[in-house]
């Protein structure tokens, strides 16, 4: 049976559900905080809709033209080329991907329940706000550093994919988005009110939205486009994948700048939420950075609030939604490969992927803990795992993919794929042209060679 989205609403869904992930909630806030506010925002906003947007467009085309996995889209539409080794490395990238993201999923479920469950917050009402930092810095030791928590909650994130995954794209994924987009969005909505309310909170929205253009600087640049190309999905095979499940008529052009706005709203939305709350509180700079932003300041920022644990327990079910529907996408990529190459069912298909990943991330879990110490390449499993998919995988693949679909496609596939083969008008498509072939790849460059300079 062909794979499909049924709907138009929930491939939108399904889309903005991979692209709405720990980039957005979590990595955003912490690179706007390092690369100096508002005018990271500013030019984090230009680089997905000059570079990402149209990059997107390239996976789109691949995917709905070539009607196949990442590797057999390429395979259909180049055949005896080698084309297709992109697709294999996508799918490499995101298997790889997929193993220490779950590790991160797991760690928001934890400290999901933790919050329901109140064990978060035990303690900490009669503390003043500096013992209250180092209570929070303490948990978050106990919540990720030790070995068998961690690892617990990383196989109930596998098993929950396999469940959502086993149900298909329709059933599976699909019917998923539908309800988690919504939430997502409702919860943004909750805690924004609360935080621009806060008393103190017009700092920080300043700090956000008051662009300093003296701050402006090469890294600041090379590091908005890789932060819009993550939070993009771009260069992991999922994009290829789920539009090989749109319908011919969905309108990629309008489909693409749908999911970077909305990608765009989320991101924004936790820069108001986090950023007033920070200032409203007097809490440092420093803690906003990495993982202590989101697990020893906002914890900080809860206990704060009156219904502490209400708060905390719907902030980490938006972070955990957010996790579960990119886990979801980037299993996908391989479990596709495995039904259109090797013709197994999904059901196999979906163990053959998850089943190791029982047993891998949780391994990788331990790189906190017990297996800190073992290294590839001077990194932890973890560290390898991010630094070798993020600084040398994607951008791999998104600049071969550029290179495909600006020079070697075959005839006119943009332009097809965008005008739905001549049924709609694109205007645009000699200037998404040329930024695919010449902008795009130049700016992927040059993330890599800042990357190693
Ligand atoms: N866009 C996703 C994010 O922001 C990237 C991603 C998707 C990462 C799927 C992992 C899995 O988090």
């Amino acid at each position: 049976m062909k794979r499909q989205f049924i709907s138009k609403i929930g491939l939108i869904a399904a889309t903005v559900g991979s692209a709405i992930g720990l980039g957005n909630v979590w990595r955003f806030p912490a690179e706007t905080q390092t690369n100096g506010g508002a005018a990271f925002l500013l030019l984090y906003i230009v680089c997905v809709l000059l570079i990402g947007v149209p990059v997107m467009l390239a996976e789109f085309s691949i995917g709905r033209g070539g009607h196949s996995d990442a590797i057999g889209s390429f395979k259909n539409l180049s055949p005896g080329k080698k084309w297709w080794i992109t697709g294999a490395v996508a799918g490499l990238a995101s298997y790889l991907i997929c193993i220490f993201y779950m590790v991160v999923a797991g760690w928001t479920l934890e400290y999901l329940w933790a919050s329901v469950q109140g064990g978060l917050f035990d303690g900490i009402s009669t503390l003043n706000s500096e013992a209250r930092e180092a209570a929070f810095t303490t948990k978050m030791q106990q919540y990720v550093c030790t070995p068998i928590m961690p690892a617990i909650f990383t196989i109930i994130v596998v098993i929950l994919n396999i469940i959502v995954l086993i149900g298909g794209v329709e059933k599976g994924i699909e019917r998923l988005s539908n309800i988690a987009m919504p939430l997502l969005f409702l919860i943004l909505l909750a805690m924004l009110v609360v935080s621009l309310t806060l008393p103190g909170a017009g700092a920080g929205v300043e700090f956000f939205l008051k662009p300093d253009f003296s701050k402006i600087n090469a890294e600041v640049v090379v590091n908005a486009l890789g932060q819009a190309l993550f939070s993009l999905s771009i260069g992991m095979g999922i994009l290829v994948t789920y539009s090989s499940y749109y319908p011919d008529n969905t309108k990629l052009g309008r489909t693409s700048v749908i999911v970077a706005l909305l990608s765009m709203a989320v991101a924004v939305l936790m820069g108001l939420i986090i950023f007033p709350a920070v200032t409203s509180f007097g809490l440092t700079d420093q803690s906003l950075e990495g993982a202590t932003l989101i697990f020893v300041t906002l914890p900080e920022v809860f206990a704060n609030l009156p219904m502490s644990q209400l708060w905390s327990s719907l902030f980490f079910l938006l972070l955990f939604v957010a996790a579960l529907t990119s886990t979801v996408s980037i299993a996908e990529v391989t479990i596709a490969m495995l039904q259109d190459r090797l013709g197994m069912k999904r059901l196999s298909a979906v163990l053959v992927v998850l089943v190791p990943m029982l047993l891998l991330s949780p391994y990788c879990s331990l790189s906190f803990s017990m297996q800190a110490d073992v290294t590839i390449f001077g990194m932890t499993f973890f560290d390898f795992l991010d630094n070798f998919t993020t600084n040398i995988l994607l951008p791999a693949v998104a600049f071969t993919t550029c290179l495909y679909v600006g020079f070697f496609a075959p005839d006119k596939l943009l332009h097809r794929q965008l005008t739905n083969n001549g049924a709609l008008r694109s205007r645009l498509t000699p200037a998404i042209m040329l930024v695919i072939r010449y902008f795009a790849p130049a700016a992927i460059a040059l993330i890599v060679l800042f990357t190693y300079l």
